[in-house]
C-alpha cells in the first residue's frame, strides 16, 4: 500500500501471517535495514518520520533492542503494575467524581478516557500536571498520520525540546519516577563496552512512554465504551456478572484495535509470503486493526462478541517488541470501565451527534465520544 508521501509499503493484514512475521528475524526495526531510509528519499516533514527514527526500543533490534528495553522494563513488572492498582483506583473515582457535575451531553473522551492513562503515564514519568495538555497536544499530532509536513515537523521539535526540559529540570531536582531512573542509567556510563544509554536514546525512550503509554489507553477506553454502548445486550453480559470486564477488554482489543497499524518493519533479506515476495529493504506494516477482523481467524470476525473464547488478538504485538505496558493498559481499562458503569448506568450515546474517526492510520479510535448520562427522554 501506498503511504501519506508515496511512500510504499507491504501492509500486513491477516492473522496468521502477522503473527509469524512479527516473530520473524528476518524481520527487523533498524530503519538502516529499509532502502527508502537509507538513501534519503523520505520526503521532508513526512509525518511518520518519527515512528521509523526515534532513538529507542521501537527502532532496534538484538542486543541494542534488550538493553533499551531492559532499561525500563523493571518498572512494568507485574508485582509493579499490581502496586499501582490503589492509586489508579482512586485517580479513577475522582475523575468520575469531576464528571458527575458535567450537565447534559458532554465528551467522554476529553473528560475522561483521555486525563486517567495521561495522569498515570504522567506520574510514573514525573511530568508536572501543568505540561501534560500540551504534551498530549504535541503527541496527538505525532500519531496523525493526516498533519502537514510543517505540522509534523514543528510538533517534532517542539515535543523534543520539551522533554529535554523535563530531563534537565529532573537532574537539577531527582524525583521519584521513571525519568530520574534513565537520568541515572545514563550517567552510570558505560556498562560493558558499550554507551548504556545516549542522551538521544533518553529522550527518545520517554517519548515513546509518553506517546505509547497514554494515546493508546485512551482509544481503547473510547473504543471500549463506545462499543458496549452500541451493544447493549453485551454491556447487560457484564452488568449481570455473566462476563467480566477483562473480557470486554480483549474484544475490544481485537474488535477495535487501539494501534490501528504501526509502522515500520524491514525485511533483512528475501522473504516469500504466500504467494509473493517481501524483498531486501522492503518495508512492512503491521495492521493490527485489520488482523482484529480478520474472518479466516476469527469466526463472526465483524460481531462484538463477548463469549468468545478466548478473544486471541495481536493488538498488543507479539515477538520481541510485545508491548512492554500491556499490564498497566489492561489494568487501566478494566478499572475505567467498572468503575464508570458502576457509577453510571444510564450511560447512553448523545443522540443527533457524530463521532469522527481520527485521521490516521496509525491511531485508531473516534475523536470525540459524545455521551450523556441518563438515556435522552
Ligand atoms: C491499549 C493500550 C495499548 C496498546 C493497544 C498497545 C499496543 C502496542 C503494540 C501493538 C506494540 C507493538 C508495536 C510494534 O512493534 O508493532 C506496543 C509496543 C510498546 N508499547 Fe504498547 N500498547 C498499549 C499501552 C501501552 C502502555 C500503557 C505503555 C507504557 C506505559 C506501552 C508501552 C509500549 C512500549 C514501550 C512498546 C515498545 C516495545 C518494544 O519495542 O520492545 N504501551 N504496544
Amino acid at each position: 500500500m501506498e503511504l501519506p508521501g508515496g511512500v510504499v509499503v507491504w501492509a500486513i493484514t491477516h492473522h496468521d501471517t502477522l503473527q509469524t512475521l512479527l516473530a520473524d528475524p528476518r524481520v527487523g526495526k533498524n530503519p538502516r535495514l529499509w532502502t527508502t531510509f537509507r538513501e534519503g528519499r523520505l520526503p521532508e516533514g513526512w509525518p511518520l518520520t518519527n515512528f521509523v527514527s526515534v532513538p529507542g526500543m521501537v527502532t532496534a533490534d538484538g542486543d541494542d533492542h534488550r538493553r533499551l528495553r531492559g532499561l525500563v522494563s523493571q518498572a512494568f513488572t507485574p508485582r509493579r503494575i499490581a502496586a499501582l492498582a490503589p492509586a489508579i483506583e482512586a485517580r479513577t473515582i475522582a475523575l468520575l467524581d469531576r464528571v458527575a457535575e458535567l450537565e447534559g451531553e458532554f465528551d467522554l473522551r476529553e473528560h475522561f478516557a483521555y486525563p486517567l492513562p495521561m495522569q498515570v503515564i504522567g506520574e510514573l514519568l514525573g511530568l508536572a500536571l501543568e505540561q501534560q495538555d500540551r504534551l498530549h497536544e504535541l503527541s496527538d499530532t505525532l500519531v496523525s498520520s493526516s498533519a502537514t509536513p510543517a505540522a509534523a515537523v514543528a510538533a517534532q521539535r517542539d515535543l523534543n525540546a520539551l522533554l529535554a526540559s523535563v530531563v534537565a529540570a529532573k537532574r537539577a531536582a531527582p524525583g521519584d519516577d521513571l525519568t530520574t531512573d534513565l537520568i541515572a542509567a545514563r550517567e552510570a556510563g558505560p556498562s560493558t563496552d558499550r554507551q548504556q544509554l545516549s542522551e538521544a536514546e533518553l529522550v527518545g525512550t520517554l517519548l515513546l512512554m509518553l506517546v505509547a503509554g497514554h494515546e493508546t489507553t485512551l482509544n481503547l477506553i473510547t473504543n471500549a465504551v463506545r462499543a458496549l454502548l452500541a451493544h447493549p445486550d453485551q454491556l447487560q453480559l457484564v452488568l449481570d456478572g455473566a462476563q467480566p470486564w477483562s473480557a470486554v477488554v480483549e474484544e475490544t482489543l481485537r474488535y477495535d484495535s487501539p494501534v490501528g497499524q504501526f509502522p515500520l518493519r524491514y525485511a533483512v533479506e528475501d522473504i516469500e509470503v504466500g504467494d509473493v515476495v517481501i524483498r531486501r529493504g522492503e518495508a512492512l506494516l503491521a495492521s493490527y486493526a485489520a488482523a482484529g477482523r480478520d474472518a479466516g481467524h476469527h469466526p463472526d470476525a465483524d460481531r462484538f462478541d463477548l463469549t468468545r473464547q478466548p478473544a486471541r488478538h495481536l493488538s498488543l504485538g507479539h515477538g520481541p517488541h510485545f508491548c512492554l505496558g500491556s499490564g498497566l493498559a489492561r489494568l487501566e481499562a478494566e478499572t475505567a470501565l467498572r468503575h464508570l458503569f458502576g457509577r453510571f448506568p444510564g450511560l447512553a450515546l448523545a443522540e443527533g451527534r457524530t463521532n469522527e474517526p481520527i485521521a490516521s492510520f496509525v491511531s485508531n479510535s473516534v475523536r470525540t465520544l459524545w455521551v450523556t448520562v441518563r438515556p435522552a427522554g
